[in-house]
């Protein structure tokens, strides 16, 4: 099997082709290596891969690691780049989780969202309309159940309210794939994730940014006064789920919700964090946590509970996410200590 793994150097990307290669696969990964956050993270991803890649590079270069793993800066936005890829390697699945991320973003910048995410997902569409593939495998979020109060959200459940643009182009992700899939047979699963943390993670994410704040004896924003409540995923189950559905080509279009299905309180999640780095000695036993806290209103284009019904992932994988947030964070802070030490 051939994979072909846009936004490569991103933080499940990269937990993802790591899984893959694992197993024997073929893998081509792509990624426009853009500045949304630090990009030597990025690279030192690509590092962990065996890939020793500048910014000024272009070239498909391949692992020295990984015989099986080759990586491009590629940018899904150059249409006849991506074309050529496709024209010349035979892709059996592809998996798009290239994208522009975060929701607070999107209110300042739309425009990035428009273009990375929707034309940029059109691109990779046509290109397996063009060079077919077995199975098109793409991020959504679960930001596309928006407003809705019933919980756990539900794939059945209408999604028609999202409450910000980031999640709008995710539900507009998934009626494209479901038009590809009617008009051009291609099988396509949409997953929707929940809060993804873990190693190597996002510095714009609050896990990653509240660290980096207490560590410089800065305050922390909780907003909503703590009491979001998020089902928090760690990267490893993401993985795991994208693992068993890649195998599971559908007849038409499928959507899953892939998460920890045990939502928990912002602050429950900051006293847990506290508590890891103390224990990593990144932070003293005595450090004045209340000192470095500012409860704070609800956020634009936040919502208040994020909670995944697991159960079409479990029928159809058998398996749902299950690794508890103290797990988690320590994974996290442990990777977190050994980053810095080294950079
Ligand atoms: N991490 C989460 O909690 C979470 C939750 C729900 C959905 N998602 C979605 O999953 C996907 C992956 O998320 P992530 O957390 O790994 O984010 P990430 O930002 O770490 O990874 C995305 C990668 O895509 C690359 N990229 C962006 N635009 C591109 C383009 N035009 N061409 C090529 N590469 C491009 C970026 O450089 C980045 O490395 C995103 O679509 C995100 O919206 C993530």
């Amino acid at each position: 099997m051939t994979f072909l793994i846009t936004g490569a150097a991103g933080f499940i990307g990269y937990h993802l082709v790591k899984r893959l290669l694992k197993k024997g696969n073929d893998v081509v990964g792509i990624d426009n290596l853009n500045h949304y956050y630090d990009v030597n993270l990025k690279l030192g991803r690509l590092s962990e891969m065996g890939i020793d890649y500048s910014e000024s590079m272009r070239e498909i270069v391949q692992s020295c690691k990984f015989p099986l793993y080759r990586f491009g800066k590629i940018d899904i936005l150059e249409r006849e780049t991506l074309n050529e890829l496709f024209s010349q390697e035979e892709f059996d699945i592809v998996i798009n989780l290239a994208g522009q991320a975060g929701v607070r973003y999107s209110i300042e910048n739309p425009y990035t969202y428009i273009d990375n995410n929707i034309v940029g997902f059109l691109n990779v569409l046509e290109c397996c309309r063009h060079y077919p593939v077995k199975h098109l495998v793409y991020s959504s979020s679960s930001s596309v159940y928006g407003g809705n109060t019933k919980v756990p959200f539900s794939e059945e459940d209408r999604v028609d309210n999202p409450v910000s643009l980031y999640a709008a182009t995710k539900k507009t992700n998934e009626l494209m794939a479901n038009v590809y899939n009617h008009l051009f047979g291609i099988p396509t699963t949409g997953l929707r994730f929940f809060t993804v943390y873990g190693s190597w993670g996002r510095p714009d994410m609050a896990y990653y940014s509240f660290t980096e704040k207490l560590l410089r004896g800065e305050s922390i924003k909780i907003f909503n006064y703590g009491n979001c409540m998020r089902d928090f995923t760690y990267v490893d189950d993401i993985v795991e789920g994208i693992y068993r559905l890649i195998k599971r080509i559908p007849d038409g279009s499928m959507v899953y919700n892939i998460g920890n299905n045990h939502p928990e309180s912002l602050l429950d999640f900051v006293n847990i964090l506290q508590e890891e780095l103390v224990r990593a000695k990144l932070l003293p036993a005595d450090y004045d946590f209340a000192a470095h806290r500012e409860l704070l209103p609800m956020q634009p284009g936040d919502v208040p509970v994020t909670y995944a019904d697991t159960s079409k992932l479990e029928k159809y994988v058998g398996f749902k996410p299950s690794t508890s947030l103290r797990d988690g964070l320590r994974s996290f802070v442990e990777w977190y200590a050994d980053y810095k030490f080294r950079v």
